[in-house]
C-alpha cells in the first residue's frame, strides 16, 4: 500500500468572542484555516458559561489577567474547531502569533493576532500548545468526539 509520510496531528483551535463578533474576521480566519491545508475535523459554535471559562483556564488562576480573561471568554459566541494536519499544533500556533498583541505586531506582523487582535486578552484565537493540552482541550470542547475512533476511520485514507 501507499503510505503517506505525513502523520496527522490534531489540535484545538478557537475563534474567540472578539473575532466571532465581526463576520468578516470570522470568515477571514475560516479561509486561513482552509488555505493552510488544515482538515476541519469538527467545528461548533458555542457560548461558555462563566464556570466553563474558569475551568478551561484553571492553570491561570491567580494571574493578573485571570478575571478579565474568564469574563471575556464567556461574553459571547465562540467557534471551536478540531483541526488535523502534519504538525497541526505548532502550525496553528505559528499562524496565530505571540499571545500579546503588541508583541505580535512587533515581531510577527501578518499573524492572526497581529492583524486582528484588540488587546492581550481579546486576542482573537486560541490554540493548544502541546499534544497533552490538545487532547484535554478537544475533550473539553467536544466531549462526544473520540480521537481513537477518528484516527482509525481516517488514517487508512492517508496511507
Ligand atoms: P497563555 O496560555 O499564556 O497564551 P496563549 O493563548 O498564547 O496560549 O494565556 C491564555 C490567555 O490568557 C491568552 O490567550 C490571553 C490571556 N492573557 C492575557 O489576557 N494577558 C496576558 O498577559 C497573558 C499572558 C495571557
Ligand atoms: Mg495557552
Amino acid at each position: 500500500t501507499l503510505r503517506c509520510a505525513k502523520a496527522l496531528q490534531l489540535t484545538l483551535a478557537v475563534i474567540k468572542p472578539d473575532a466571532v463578533a465581526h463576520p468578516l474576521i470570522l470568515e477571514a480566519l475560516h479561509q486561513k484555516i482552509l488555505k493552510n491545508k488544515f482538515i476541519i475535523v469538527r467545528s461548533k459554535d458555542l457560548i461558555w458559561r462563566r464556570q466553563d471559562s474558569e475551568r478551561f483556564y484553571a492553570e491561570h488562576k491567580g494571574r493578573f489577567f485571570y478575571q478579565r480573561l474568564v469574563e471575556f471568554m464567556s461574553s459571547g459566541p465562540m467557534r471551536a474547531y478540531i483541526l488535523a494536519r502534519e504538525n497541526a499544533i505548532s502550525q496553528w500556533r505559528e499562524l496565530m502569533g505571540p499571545t500579546k498583541v503588541f508583541r505580535a505586531r512587533y515581531i510577527a506582523p501578518g499573524t492572526i493576532r497581529a492583524l486582528y487582535g484588540l488587546t492581550d486578552t481579546r486576542n482573537t484565537t486560541h490554540g493548544s500548545d502541546s499534544v497533552e493540552s490538545a487532547q484535554r482541550e478537544i475533550a473539553f470542547f467536544f466531549p462526544e468526539f473520540s480521537v481513537e475512533e477518528w484516527m482509525e476511520q481516517t488514517e487508512p485514507s492517508f496511507r
